[in-house]
């Protein structure tokens, strides 16, 4: 955060993380991705900013690319065995558009570990 100022953090299967809430320094951008029933539970205690919003979908599912920036610094999480599994699955969904292609091409490169 501190070498890309306002860049975008994913957290996929953020559950009831509270990162952005302790770290939040007043520029980065912070995108919650969960299944439905979960970010409902998540808006009960950690409700969505400007800054830090919701995204109520699967991480299984690309679309989720269409919620990023299209020129930002991105970080993407998935803390947990459920969430690597669903990245590595979603790794392998085919890009439907060119701006989703180069997302993924990003999420890659800023995850080697699980690419
Ligand atoms: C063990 S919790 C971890 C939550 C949080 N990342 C943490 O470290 O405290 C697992 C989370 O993964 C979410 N999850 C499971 N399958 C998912 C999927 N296909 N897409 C997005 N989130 C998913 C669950 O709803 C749950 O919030």
């Amino acid at each position: 955060m501190a070498a890309h100022p306002g860049g975008t953090v994913v957290e996929l299967g953020c559950g009831l993380e509270t990162q952005f809430q302790r770290i939040d320094d007043g520029r980065v951008h912070w995108l919650c991705v969960d299944v439905p029933q979960a970010i409902a539970v998540r808006e009960r205690f950690l409700p969505p900013s400007e800054r830090c919003r919701h995204l109520a979908m699967s991480a299984l599912d690309p679309a989720w690319t269409d919620h990023l920036p299209a020129s930002a610094p991105l970080f993407v999480t998935a803390q947990g065995q459920q969430q690597i599994q669903a990245v590595e699955r979603s790794q392998k969904a085919p890009a439907r558009r060119g701006q989703r292609r180069s997302a993924a091409e990003r999420f890659r490169e800023a995850n080697p570990a699980v690419g």
